[in-house]
């Protein structure tokens, strides 16, 4: 029986390669979450190819959004909002769940709310949890960005750093494609690095100019490459483990000391892990010594909320539902759309 003030938001995600949806109540209460990835079908090819992400969205679209209602045990009469990533992310991948979404409000007269996809992962950090509130400063490391984002209030951002290049994931995904893992790298990078040694490797660690909280992975990216490239025109053999461990070894210090930096300069004491690359578990880790050493108060989301899901995307939805932020049925997708911008 639904109570008075109870807001039931269904989230839908078609951003990337996982077609998602979740009925979250009261922003933080995950009721379902169905998660249908794409990662099978992509493998092959070694990365997302976007016309058959599309094609695959396409087709398991309204599977996906029945599940979730009935896993919560919910019809559309009682979902008070719909929240839909519109951007950034694939153009033809976001249209499918945006008109999807559209659709369904249109049809059952649902209040619609567009959601910025990096905002959605910011918000998985609410999710079955009841302590965090902002202002606190979050890292946002995923496949397709490298963020460090002062998060004022909800909704409120200021964007503190971002990657000149290559995202984090991306040099994860790729790295992992050299060394003949299988699409998505990072997990199999963060597997394989438990047996290697870290020290083994001296690859740069990329700050950039002093007190920049900017990143740039590229160059990491190459020196790694290079290091591979080398070795095999040589014929001299190395361990995948120890590459890989010494990657990340790399790639995580500028994460921690950039993460630092930003507590430091804006003097905060709560910092949020977000996005797919969350999930690793060295950089958990390394970030929980960190805050212990500097009494930080630390947050992550569950593994299954780090990378792409509807339930994110839902509680960002209730928190804009709460201040009327609504969308039209002229709402468009856009594939670059960075935070804070609409
Ligand atoms: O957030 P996400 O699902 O999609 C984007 O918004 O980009 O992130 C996907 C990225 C991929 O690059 C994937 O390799 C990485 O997150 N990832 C990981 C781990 N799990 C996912 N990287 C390192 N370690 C992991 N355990
Ligand atoms: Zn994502």
């Amino acid at each position: 029986m639904k109570k008075q003030n109870d807001v039931y938001i269904l989230g839908i995600e078609t951003s990337c390669d996982e077609t998602a949806a979740s009925v979250v109540l009261n922003g933080r209460q995950v009721l379902s979450n169905i998660i249908s990835s794409q990662i099978d079908i992509h493998k092959k090819f070694g990365g997302v190819v976007p016309e058959i992400a599309s094609r695959n969205h396409i087709k398991v679209i309204s599977q996906v959004v029945d599940e979730a209602l009935e896993s919560a045990n919910i019809t559309l009469r009682d979902i008070d909002g719909i929240a839909v990533t519109y951007a950034p992310g694939l153009e033809g991948a976001l249209l499918v769940g945006l008109n999807y979404a559209k659709s369904l409000a249109f049809a059952y007269g649902i209040k619609l709310i567009g959601v910025n996809h990096l905002e959605g992962h910011i918000f998985a950090n609410f999710l079955e949890n009841f302590d965090l509130e902002p202002p606190f400063i979050t890292a946002i490391v995923s496949g397709g960005h490298t963020n460090l984002v002062h998060v004022i209030d909800y909704g409120k951002y200021e964007i503190l750093g971002s990657t000149k290049d290559d995202a984090i994931g991306e040099a994860y995904d790729k790295i992992a494609r050299v060394l003949g893992l299988e699409y998505p790298g990072g997990p199999k990078i963060d597997e394989l690095s438990k047996i290697g040694n870290e020290n083994s490797i001296s690859f740069p660690i990329v700050m950039l100019e002093k007190n920049s909280l900017d990143f740039s992975y590229s160059g990491l990216k190459s020196a790694v490459l290079n290091y591979i490239n080398s070795c095999n025109m040589k014929g001299i053999s190395f361990k995948k483990e120890d590459v890989a461990a010494s990657f990340q070894k790399s790639a995580v210090s500028v994460l921690l000391k950039k993460s630092q930096l930003a507590m430091e300069k804006l003097n905060c004491t709560t910092l949020v892990l977000a996005g797919g690359v969350s999930a690793n578990s060295y950089l958990r880790n390394e970030m929980i010594k960190l805050s212990n050493e500097n009494n930080f108060r630390l947050f992550f989301p569950k593994p299954i909320f780090c990378t792409d899901n509807g339930a994110m995307i839902a509680s960002c939805g209730y928190y804009k539902y709460l201040i009327g932020k609504f969308d039209g049925i002229d709402l468009n997708g856009k594939a670059n759309l960075k935070l804070g911008e609409s």
